[in-house]
């Protein structure tokens, strides 16, 4: 272990899968004492054996953040209770991908996709960056989208929450970075997870075309995100670092 966060605590939401799984482990293999949550009690608390026994310190809070501010609030106070009464790091991550024609959503699943993507981050940064603030420092981690710079058919519901959240790390790095607390995004596309598998022929598709010329790994997230939380980002303040294989930018 190489303990880049020794002695620091974070709380990574969406991480019983996928990014925010390998988001969880990362922080916890470079020492950071790590709390994950997400619906799925099962895939939670095995994540958390399987930390464990590889001797790392993390636990599960399982949460509904469909249900809203008391969601993220209940959240917040666990996490707090489990990391010794504070939370260094907060991953914003979890998130659902609506897709289909804009004439074809209802108002459930509009509501759902921006409580879930927009609304928890939004209340669990309110709750928790003012206190980083208060002890001198800490990070917050977005994780938003490459659709926010794309029009792409059958995204708009989601492409929106993800631009939300863009516009939220920039706010937050004006609001909190003068308390010492820094707000970036992850902005990843074409990684192959829980989520995505469903569409994977397309994905592998506009992947082939990337610098890459592959689609991303989870575990790929890691490292990036390990950096933004460490000291080593001290100067990186309301970013977006893209993680796709180059797709956004560049074609073979
Ligand atoms: N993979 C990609 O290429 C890609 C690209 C751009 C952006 N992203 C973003 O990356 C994030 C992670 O996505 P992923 O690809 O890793 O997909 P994933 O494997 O489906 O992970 C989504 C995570 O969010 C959690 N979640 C969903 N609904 C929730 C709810 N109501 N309450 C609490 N937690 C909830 C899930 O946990 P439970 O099921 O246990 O609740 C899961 O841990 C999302 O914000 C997604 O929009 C991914």
């Amino acid at each position: 272990m190489s303990g880049r966060l020794d002695a620091r605590t974070a709380l990574v939401t969406g991480s019983t899968s996928g990014l925010g799984r390998a988001i969880a482990d990362a922080f916890a293999a470079e020492g950071a004492h790590t709390v994950l949550t997400g619906r799925n009690k099962t895939a939670g608390e095995d994540a958390v054996a399987a930390l464990r026994a590889a001797g790392r310190r993390a636990d599960f809070v399982p949460a509904d953040l469909a249900e809203g501010v008391p969601a993220a609030r209940h959240v917040a106070e666990e996490a707090e209770r489990l990391l010794g009464g504070r939370v260094d790091i907060l991953v914003n991550n979890a998130g659902i991908v609506p897709v289909g024609p804009t004439d074809e959503f209802d108002e459930e699943t509009y509501d759902r996709a921006w409580t879930v993507n927009v609304k928890s981050a939004f209340f669990l940064t309110a709750r928790l960056a003012p206190a980083m603030g208060a002890r001198g420092g800490g990070v917050v981690i977005n994780t938003g989208s490459i659709v926010v710079s794309h029009g792409l058919a059958g995204s708009a519901l989601y492409s929106a929450t993800k631009a939300a959240i863009e516009s939220l790390t920039m706010s937050w790095a004006a609001e909190y970075g003068p308390r010492g607390v820094r707000v970036n995004t992850i902005s990843p596309g074409l990684v192959v997870t829980e989520g995505t598998v469903g569409g994977l022929e397309r994905v592998e598709a506009m992947a082939a075309g990337s610098p890459a010329g592959r689609v991303g790994r989870a575990e790929e997230i890691g490292p990036l995100a390990v950096y933004l939380a460490s000291d080593d980002a001290a100067y990186v303040h309301g970013s977006s670092f893209t993680l796709d294989g180059g797709w956004s930018t560049a074609r073979r």
